[in-house]
Formats: C-alpha cells, sequence, structure tokens
C-alpha cells in the first residue's frame, strides 16, 4: 500500500453524530475516557485532524500578524531535520492555524510531543509559508483549491514513514477521506446520549460503503465497536 492504514477513531452518540455538546456532558466522560485509552492502545504513528478540530483541540483559534513574514519564494513541500516519530497531521487547506510549537503541547501521551505536520492546497498564502517555516514545521502540499486525500497520504508515507494512522474529526475531514474510499477501519465508542438536530454525523456527505464487524467490547460502562472495510 503506499498510502498509511487509516484508522477512523471517534465517539459518536447513539444516533451516529460526532460534533456538539452532548461530547462534553458528564453522561459521556467514560467514553471519552475510553475513546483517549484506545488511542495510545493503537500505537499508530500519528493522528490526524481537520482544521476545525485542530482548532478546538490544540490551537485555541491564535493566529500570528502574517504582515511581520516576508512572502515564501517557493511554495514546495517543506521538511525539517528535527523529525520526530510520532505526528499530529493538520489538515489546513488555506493555512488557517496558528501553532505557537511544532509539537503538540498536551497532557495526553497520545498526543503530547506529536510533530506537526500541515497539509495545505496552494490557496495559502506566500507569508503563511515562511511562519511554518520559521517555526519549522513541515508542511507538504496536496491539491490547489481543495485537499487531495491520496496525494496527502501518499506523501505522509513516502516523507515521513506513517504506516498507520489514526483519522481522528470532525465530521467534514471524515467524510472527505470516506469519499476517498481511504478508511480500512472504524473504531467507534458509542456514547450513552442522543445529539441534538444541528450536530453532524460520522462522515458528512458520505458514499455507501460497506464494513464486516470485527469486534465489540464493553469497557469502562462503553461500547466500542471495531469495523474492518470489505475487499
Ligand atoms: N466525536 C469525536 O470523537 C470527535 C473527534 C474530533 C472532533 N470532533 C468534533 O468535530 C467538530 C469539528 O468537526 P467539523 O466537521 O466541523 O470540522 P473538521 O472536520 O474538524 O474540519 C473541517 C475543516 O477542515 C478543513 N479541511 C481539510 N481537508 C478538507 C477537505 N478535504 N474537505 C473539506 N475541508 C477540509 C477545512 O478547513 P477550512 O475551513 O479552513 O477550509 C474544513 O472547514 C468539533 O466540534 C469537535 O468537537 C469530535
Amino acid at each position: 500500500m503506499n498510502r498509511p492504514y487509516i484508522i477512523c477513531h471517534m465517539v459518536t452518540s447513539l444516533d451516529g453524530k460526532v460534533t456538539g455538546k452532548f461530547l462534553s456532558t458528564p453522561q459521556c466522560e467514560k467514553a471519552t475516557d475510553l475513546y483517549y485509552q484506545l488511542n495510545r492502545d493503537y500505537k499508530a504513528d500519528g493522528f490526524a485532524c481537520g482544521r476545525v478540530t485542530m482548532e478546538g483541540s490544540f490551537t485555541g483559534g491564535w493566529y500570528p500578524d502574517l504582515s511581520e513574514f516576508e512572502p515564501s519564494y517557493s511554495p514546495m513541500d517543506f521538511l525539517t531535520d528535527d523529525i520526530g516519530e510520532y505526528f499530529a497531521v493538520a489538515f489546513d487547506p488555506h493555512g488557517r492555524l496558528g501553532w505557537q510549537s511544532n509539537r503538540i503541547i498536551d497532557d495526553d501521551p497520545g498526543y503530547g510531543g506529536a510533530q506537526i505536520i500541515e497539509v495545505l492546497t496552494h490557496q495559502v498564502s506566500r507569508q503563511c509559508l515562511t511562519y511554518l517555516q520559521s517555526m519549522d514545521i513541515p508542511y507538504i502540499f496536496a491539491g490547489d483549491t481543495e485537499i487531495d486525500i491520496e496525494e496527502a497520504l501518499f506523501k505522509l508515507k513516502a516523507y515521513f514513514g506513517i504506516h498507520k494512522l489514526l483519522l481522528e474529526g470532525g465530521s467534514i475531514l471524515n467524510g472527505a477521506f470516506q469519499r476517498a474510499g481511504v478508511i480500512d477501519e472504524l473504531s467507534l465508542v458509542v456514547a450513552p446520549m442522543v445529539a441534538s438536530a444541528e450536530d453532524k454525523p460520522l462522515f458528512t456527505d458520505a458514499q455507501m460503503e460497506n464494513y464486516s464487524l470485527e469486534d465489540v467490547q464493553y469497557r469502562n460502562d462503553s461500547l466500542w465497536l471495531n469495523y474492518k472495510k470489505n475487499g
């Protein structure tokens, strides 16, 4: 396989939603704890999230003043010498994420210390590239206006040696991976909650596809479902 093996790992509500207030209720805590435990148990080479999830979980919406940076000369992939072994892959088509370190800062060993990689399109500004270079954050281009998932995954394996990658939301990024047909495994922790009408499904704009149930476990008062893609 010329791309990483992809496991979409998510907490879902009883009605298959993955965003919204239900995630921060006390009733969801045990499912969330199991989710983080499974994240560590998978021993993947990294995790990937969409721009909105990265903002909510790690950058808090901070962004640098790009007027302080000269435009970079060439929009080419940028690799750093100091490449880690565990990666946080940010799918950030417009370069909207403001990082204050090139590693994730988090107490959870499933996230903390992960080397950040930015996946960009050619819509990103040249000043943003200079900023990322100044932070020693590697970036790759995949697509002109929309992220080409297959190209991104090919580069993640070829450049960084990522063989196993956890896809950890949100709904929009999961949907893009699902439509690209690259989700090999599903790991779903079901929280005992029904979500609100406006909350988003596991995959935005999904296409029909079939998976086989591989494992079911009752752990930490929660249900864990594991599926593998057929064929
Ligand atoms: N239940 C769980 O386990 C779980 C896990 C993670 C996150 N979440 C929840 O998910 C929510 C966020 O999900 P979300 O669906 O709104 O956003 P998301 O998937 O996290 O991020 C979407 C953004 O990613 C960028 N993007 C990257 N590649 C893309 C592509 N191929 N196609 C389209 N956009 C692409 C776009 O950024 P631009 O807008 O900059 O173009 C897009 O708006 C949060 O509320 C979080 O709590 C839940």
